[in-house]
């Protein structure tokens, strides 16, 4: 992978290797994307590929501007106020889809996930070229995602030829994913970067969740939503905020915040924050996994966040990052 750091001139250079084919390691203000010309199905094509992604699994489709979302979907009252609210940012939403886009984009689904990302280089890439990508998260399927251009480079930097580097992701947890039907109604397919709170404040009531309760393990509404996703291969143990760990001897704890007094001999503490600012966390949070699988605990516990706000998302995280099988 060559890294270019997003000088005006990288960012021709990239819109032009973006138009001829190629794939792109993208900064966004949630997680790196592994982008491709969404009109380009060959380049589509191969970010299954390099992801090890089932064709089951549809992308969110980036752009740089409302006007070029509307000429990718079918857009309503409700859709355009939570855009209003929400763009450029953390928030994915799923409508149905024009002919333009293609079935492979979509995993044969008649809607498609859209979303304008706030990160700068982003937006001038795409807003400053009049492009549109589609970009899952840029790493190996199943795994943890990349908050940091490194991790793209570590995992898929030999398959991936352009790296843009917009350093650590601002926000460091996936967009938040909801459905908007023709008649308005709002439903949270997963919770992320975006405080569904926020959501619920700007629309008046509550949003619905559209979750399906056990997912299957192939051919799903969003596969986002397998049990066993961001997954280090360290086994971890989830404790809550009012419990207390019991690791034994060589094993590792990771706080939400810096703790008052350390676990004890031979147990190795970690902190997601000093003082366990829900912002904080998650912007550290795949990091830290990433980290703890380059060590070697047999076990690490690991305490959730509170369940508000962000804390949704992050407990989201934790539970199917400590899922097995
Ligand atoms: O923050 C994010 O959303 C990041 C950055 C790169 O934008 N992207 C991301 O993409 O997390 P990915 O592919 O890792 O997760 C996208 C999720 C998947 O679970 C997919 O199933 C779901 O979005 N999805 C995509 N299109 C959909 C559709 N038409 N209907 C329902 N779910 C959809
Ligand atoms: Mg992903």
């Amino acid at each position: 992978m060559q890294r270019l750091t997003g000088t005006a001139d990288d960012l021709t250079f990239l819109a032009e290797r973006l138009r001829a084919g190629d794939l792109l390691a993208l900064p966004t203000e949630t997680v790196y994307g592994l982008a491709a010309n969404v009109h380009d199905e060959a380049a589509c094509r191969r970010i299954f590929d390099v992801k090890g992604r089932p064709l089951l699994d549809p992308l969110i489709v980036h752009v740089g501007t409302l006007e070029a979302a509307e000429r990718l979907a079918v857009w309503n009252d409700v859709a355009r106020t939570l855009a209003a609210h929400f763009w450029p940012g953390p928030l994915t939403l799923v409508l149905p889809k024009r002919p333009i886009i293609s079935a492979l984009v979509t995993a044969g689904h008649p809607t498609v996930a859209l979303r304008q990302p706030r990160h700068p280089l982003c937006r001038a890439l795409l807003a400053g070229h009049d492009l549109a990508v589609a970009a899952p998260s840029a790493n190996p399927f199943g795994y943890v995602s990349p908050t940091r251009l490194e991790h793209v480079a570590a995992q898929l930097g030999d398959r991936v030829p352009w790296g843009l580097d917009g350093g650590p992701c601002e926000v460091g947890l996936e967009s938040t994913i909801l459905q908007v039907s023709d008649a308005g109604q709002v439903g949270l397919l997963r919770p992320g970067g975006l405080p569904v709170e926020a959501v619920e404040a700007v629309l008046g009531r509550p949003v619905v969740d559209a979750r399906p309760v056990k997912a299957p393990s192939a051919g799903l509404v969003a596969p986002g939503l397998l049990e066993r996703h961001y997954s280090p291969r360290t086994p971890l143990r989830l404790f809550n905020a009012d419990e207390q760990p019991a690791p034994e001897v060589g094993e590792a704890v990771v706080w939400q915040a810096r703790p008052a007094l350390p676990s004890g001999a031979g147990i190795d503490d970690f902190w997601l924050s000093e003082a366990g600012s829900l912002d904080a966390v998650a912007r550290e949070l795949f990091t830290m996994l990433r980290r703890l699988d380059e060590g070697h605990w047999p076990r690490v516990w690991l305490q959730r966040a509170a369940d508000v706000g962000l804390g949704r998302a992050i407990n989201d995280r934790l539970r199917r990052a400590a899922a097995q099988g």
